[in-house]
């Protein structure tokens, strides 16, 4: 198997606004999970990353409410309810959905888009968005973020990571190779200090952050990418009254 550094799996340089505004719809993400379903659980969900897992529920205790935000085919998920958290995952892709219900209990997942969350205000002790939340752009990660204070409890905690790097990154229709389209889009922060401010701006306030390498295995080629990402785990600061 070949290794590939990051920017070299990158098509973005010839694409247009029009294009990445395609690319990063929601519409388009669920497709692309859709058709990566089976080979994304296949690869990920016997191995969910328990020391990222353990330093989050530092924060959330036993008994509490923890939603996990894309949650993929829900091997998180699995592992929070293992420790004794009450924990549901939402997913975009329906396929995805469909397998996390197949491979866990199935009463604790659902379809829903993180930018809409079908969950009443200030549920939550805890959000976990794990390589997610680079799905959605930086136009749009404000309005995500929103979200994930708007259903946790005033002092709950997110955990959020994201890859580090220039711009954003489109897999290119050969690297995702399923449909002959462009595959999934990432939006990259340049360094922590730019993702910590849009955290802030969203009223949170990190508690610990790290960067780890990641290599990680590109699903379709079946090559590597090996990638920085950032890991945030912050506080919602309470909520203005009135
Ligand atoms: C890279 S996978 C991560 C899955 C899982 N959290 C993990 O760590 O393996 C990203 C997941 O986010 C989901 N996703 C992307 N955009 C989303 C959105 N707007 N709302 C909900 N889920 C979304 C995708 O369908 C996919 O399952």
């Amino acid at each position: 198997m070949s290794v590939a550094a990051d920017d070299e799996c990158s098509a973005t340089a010839a694409v247009g606004a029009s294009h990445v505004a395609r690319v990063s719809s929601e519409q388009h993400t669920a497709r692309a999970y859709d058709l990566l379903a089976e080979r994304y659980a296949e690869v990920w969900f016997g191995r969910p990353s328990v020391p990222l897992a353990e330093r989050f529920l530092q924060y959330v205790p036993a008994g509490s409410r923890v939603l996990d935000v894309g949650c993929g085919p829900g091997q998180y998920t699995r592992y929070f309810r293992s420790c004794g958290r009450v924990a549901m995952g939402v997913d975009i892709s329906q396929k995805t959905v469909a397998g996390a219900m197949t491979r866990c209990d199935a009463k604790v997942f659902a379809r829903m888009t993180m930018t809409n969350l079908a969950f009443s205000d200030g549920v939550f002790r805890g959000v976990w968005a794990c390589a997610s939340l680079p799905h959605i752009s930086s136009a749009g990660v404000g309005g995500a973020l929103d979200e994930f204070r708007r259903v946790l409890e005033p002092g709950g905690v997110l955990f959020a990571n994201v890859p580090l790097g220039e711009g954003h990154r489109i897999e290119s229709p050969d690297e995702f190779g399923l449909s002959g389209s462009y595959g999934r889009f990432f939006e990259r922060y340049s360094d922590a200090r730019s993702f910590l401010s849009v955290l802030e701006a969203s009223g949170f306030e990190a508690v610990d952050s790290w960067t780890d390498v990641v290599r990680s295995e590109v699903l379709v080629r079946r090559s590597f990418v090996t990638t920085s990402w950032l890991n945030v785990i912050a506080r919602c600061r309470a909520h203005a009254s009135g």
